[in-house]
This record gives C-alpha cells, sequence and structure tokens, in this order.
C-alpha cells in the first residue's frame, strides 16, 4: 500500500505524514530531503544547480542514503572514512533559495525518483509530486495547502526569521516549485488553514480508510 501525501511548501506535509505513517505503523518518505541533499552537496562542492551532468556525477560519488523512518526522515553521506548525517544541514535558508532550481531539472528529477520506486512499500510518500508522476498507482493520494501567511507563522514557529520575509520567500518557492507541484486528478485536497495538525491528521485517515 502507497498513500501520497503532496502540498505546498511548509504545509505540513512531514508532520501530517509522519503522523499517518505512525497510525498506520508504516514508515514515511521524504522525497524533498533528496532534493534538499542533493542542493546541500552541490552548494558545498560549488556545482551550479543548474548544471545537470555536473550534478548528476556529483551525485554518482556520493553515496546517500535516506533512511525513512515513521517519526522523521534522515538522510546519511556514508562516505567509508567519514560518514556524516545532512539532514539539519540539508534545512538552512541558503538549501531553501536553491532547491527548486535543481528541481526543476528533469534529470534530476528522474535521480531522485529512481530513487523512490527502488523503495518496497507500504509507506506514505511525501512531496510535490508523489501523487502525479512518482506513485500514480498510489491506494489514496492528498493534497495539502494553506495560505501563505498560516504557512509563514508556522515555519517561523519551527525557525527563527521575520514573519514578512519567510512569507515572501514561500511564495517565490511556490511559484518555482509550480511546474511539478499540483494535485493528482484524484487527489483529496485538504486546506489545513484552519486545522491544527490532530486535525489534519484525522482528515487523511478518514480518507485512507474510505
Ligand atoms: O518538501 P520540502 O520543502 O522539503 O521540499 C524541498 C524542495 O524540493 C521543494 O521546494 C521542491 O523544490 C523540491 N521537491 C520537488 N518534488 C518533490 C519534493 C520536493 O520538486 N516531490
Amino acid at each position: 500500500m502507497i498513500v501520497t501525501i503532496d502540498g505546498v511548501a511548509a504545509s505540513g506535509k512531514s508532520s501530517v505524514a509522519s503522523g499517518v505513517a505512525s497510525a498506520l505503523s508504516i514508515p514515511y518518505v521524504s522525497s524533498g530531503l533528496l532534493y534538499r541533499a542533493a542542493t546541500l552537496l552541490a552548494l558545498e562542492a560549488g556545482t551550479s544547480l543548474s548544471d545537470a551532468p555536473a550534478l548528476l556525477s556529483l551525485l554518482g560519488a556520493a553515496p546517500l542514503r535516506l533512511e525513512p523512518l515513521a517519526g522523521g526522515n534522515r538522510i546519511y553521506l556514508d562516505t567509508p572514512d567519514c560518514p556524516r548525517e545532512l539532514t539539519a544541514d540539508a534545512h538552512t535558508s541558503a538549501v531553501d533559495a536553491g532547491v527548486s532550481a535543481l528541481a526543476q531539472l528533469p534529470q534530476l528529477r528522474e535521480w531522485v525518483n529512481a530513487r523512490l520506486r527502488a523503495l518496497t512499500p507500504p509507506f506514505v510518500a511525501e512531496g510535490r509530486d508523489m501523487g502525479t508522476a512518482v506513485f500514480p498507482q498510489a491506494r489514496a493520494k492528498f493534497f495539502l495547502v494553506a495560505s501563505p501567511r498560516v504557512r509563514a507563522l508556522r515555519r517561523v514557529k519551527e525557525r527563527v526569521g521575520d514573519v514578512e520575509a519567510v512569507e515572501q520567500a514561500l511564495i517565490a518557492r511556490d511559484e518555482q516549485d509550480q511546474l511539478q507541484s499540483h494535485p493528482a486528478a484524484d487527489a483529496q485536497i485538504i486546506d489545513t488553514s484552519d486545522l491544527d495538525l490532530a486535525g489534519v491528521i484525522a482528515a487523511v485517515m478518514a480518507g485512507v480508510q474510505e
């Protein structure tokens, strides 16, 4: 069984996917973390975020390992001499600002999608195009939306920042992500603006059990 939870930036996808996965006793998979880790490695190596061949060559030599647990995903660079966890470094504003550029490259999307399709179900897959491009066969599909202001307020609670600036950055990322971020025709759209986390998880669980 695969359940897909897609949605706009900071719509609460990870927390919802984690809650739903825990309720179903299965893992959840964060596709965004693969895009983020790839962006982090490119920024550190000074590789252009629009140079697909250079990025693929960098990633081909990087033993990245995604750990898809129900409680939260982690990502590691399993270099034999110096293994390193990348999870925290993959969530900085620098990565936030660069990730959409890399994610717009079809070759990079294929690189991520191949890793996701190699995983063994059951799991909850979370991202932008899980229900459309990657797992069209999923049993239940959801797409989360919320107003930019609500999302900015939530994000500022997680990380420090100015609400106005965070809201503008989210709107910019929404625009850049638009091509790959839209609901599947058979997805249930949930507006989380006026719901708390438990309310969104309950709405998704009701849809899964339909
Ligand atoms: O979900 P998260 O905010 O961690 O995703 C980071 C970025 O990765 C998104 O802004 C988007 O550019 C890209 N992404 C994507 N497709 C996905 C998941 C993430 O393009 N399925």
